[in-house]
């Protein structure tokens, strides 16, 4: 059956409107001054100009979709396909054969041979890496110190990342390099795409050759974790393991190039996303102290003041709130991209083939009319008999349909557990310095975030 032979109600051609115009865009650069100044407030108003609105940027339309069940319906909907200008930065950069950027057939192959690893129930296989990483976290800290959020949130990420999916007694220094490689490359990255001008980068200026050793050690860390894997002749039941037994469509095994352009897709999302996630639960906690102390509440009830361990995971649910209730807010996931393969329609508007399609979680999760008093931090809004509320879609941060991150147990579990280590020790407070703006990158992070922490 094709695709289009499923979908009978479509409207035909000739009934399909041209989405409206958003307002406000200016000669020759259009929306793009908008979303390069403030992208933000710019992507979250342009719900009021339509469901599907067309932008200028530049010389090419861009459309944005503005609501929860036409973003659903486009990451459902096979006319789209991962594409764009966000991707063909990332694919120069980090490779052409991961599983991030890959459409088609060999996405859906990529998709069976990691699934495994991510499976609900393969999760707590890594609930003692978890664990002792939420408590080496707390225990680094000295109560008093200033901790860098932004470093010490990376650091963990990448540490539960690497030791989980890439197990290996030598992960515990090559987690250390990797860190301080991921922080460098996406920092580079972001510069290269909102600022794209190629010759700017090949200059010899100091963070130029920052950024290109540190991209040049992140693949020489991967190539190195490959090739020690290999000559160990160890098996172990993890991600690289499957990675390295993978076939492909005739079954033949798959590349070198492949296989580290796979661990290089897997490591880099997995660690920005839920390093700014901790930033931003870290940012939480010191800026809400009442919900610092429900936390506390419940971990000490559900562990009798022993330290909270990953099987408690299931049982703090207001602490999975606090975290779903944090991450609408504080998306690391800011914006997302397709692109039509074929003339298609979406919300009874036309989208013509080689369209791209941008749509932003932030402004869907923060929307008033998905939810009463949309800025307001309340993770009570999750509870059973509220959650019927909010709208289908209107809170997906792990996105839906075939591209949906693998990792959204995984990524849970971590993050549930570490908000419940970092509220059941301490208190915060920002220190003289921080700076909890909003950094807009490839993710939102707090700018420079500087907390003390005070013992509970
Ligand atoms: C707070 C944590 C995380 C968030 C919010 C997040 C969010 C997302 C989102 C929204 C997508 C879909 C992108 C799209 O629709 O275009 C995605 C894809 C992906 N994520 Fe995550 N992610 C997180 C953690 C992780 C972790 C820990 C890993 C791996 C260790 C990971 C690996 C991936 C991969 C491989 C993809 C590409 C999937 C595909 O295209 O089939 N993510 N993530």
């Amino acid at each position: 059956m094709t695709v289009e032979s499923v979908k009978p109600e479509a409207p035909l051609a000739a009934e399909l409107r041209e989405p409206p115009r958003a307002g406000g865009g200016v000669p020759v650069l259009g929306h793009g001054w908008k979303l390069v100044r403030d992208p933000l407030a710019f992507m979250s108003r342009l719900r009021d100009h339509g469901d599907v609105v067309r932008l200028k940027l530049g010389p090419k339309t861009v459309y944005a979709v503005t609501t929860p069940e036409l973003t659903g319906a486009l990451a459902l909907s096979n006319d789209f396909i991962i594409a764009g200008p966000l991707w063909e930065s990332l694919e120069g950069l980090l490779g052409k054969e991961g599983v991030a950027t890959a459409n088609g057939p060999r996405h859906r192959r990529q998709r069976r041979t990691i699934q495994p690893a991510f499976r609900l129930d393969a999760i707590p296989a890594y609930g003692p890496i978890m664990e002792e990483e939420a408590h080496a976290l707390t225990e680094r800290w000295k109560p008093g110190e200033t901790i860098d959020c932004t470093s010490e949130s990376f650091r963990v990420a990448v540490r539960i990342a690497a030791r989980c999916l890439l197990r290996g007694d030598y992960m515990d220094e090559r987690a250390e390099r990797l860190c301080v490689a991921l922080a460098t490359v996406f920092r580079g990255m972001y510069r290269r795409m909102v600022v794209p001008l190629g010759p700017l980068y090949k200059l010899p200026l100091p963070a130029n050759r920052e950024f290109n050793r540190a991209l040049a050690d992140l693949h020489l860390l991967v190539d190195e974790i490959v090739a020690e894997r290999r000559a160990s002749g160890q098996k172990p039941d993890d991600l690289l393991t499957a990675l390295l037994e993978a076939t492909d469509e005739n079954g033949d095994p798959i590349g070198e190039q492949e296989i580290h352009d796979q661990v290089v897709a897997i490591l880099t999302p997995g660690s920005e996303t839920v390093a700014s996630t901790i930033m931003w639960l870290l940012h939480m906690l010191a800026e809400h102290p009442e919900h610092a102390d429900r936390v506390r509440d419940e971990v000490e009830a559900v562990t009798g003041g022993r330290p909270v361990a990953f099987e408690d995971v299931r049982e703090l649910r207001h602490t999975n709130n606090v975290v779903v209730e944090s991450m609408r807010l504080r998306p690391a996931v800011w914006i997302l991209t397709r692109r039509a393969v074929r003339d298609t329609e979406l919300g009874g508007y036309r989208i013509p083939a080689g369209a791209d399609i941008v749509y932003s979680p932030y402004a869907i999760q923060r929307d008033a009319k998905s939810y009463a008093r949309h800025l307001e931090f309340d993770p009570d809004r999750w509870l059973p008999d509220r959650v019927k509320d909010i709208p289908k879609h209107a809170m997906s941060p792990f996105s839906t349909g075939n591209r949906k991150c693998p990792s959204d147990h995984f990524s849970m579990a971590q993050l549930t557990l570490i908000t419940a280590a970092l509220a059941g020790t301490y208190r915060f407070e920002q220190v003289a310095g921080s700076n909890d703006g909003t950094r807009v990158g490839i993710t939102l992070r707090p700018h420079e975030l500087l907390l003390r922490p005070v013992p509970r």
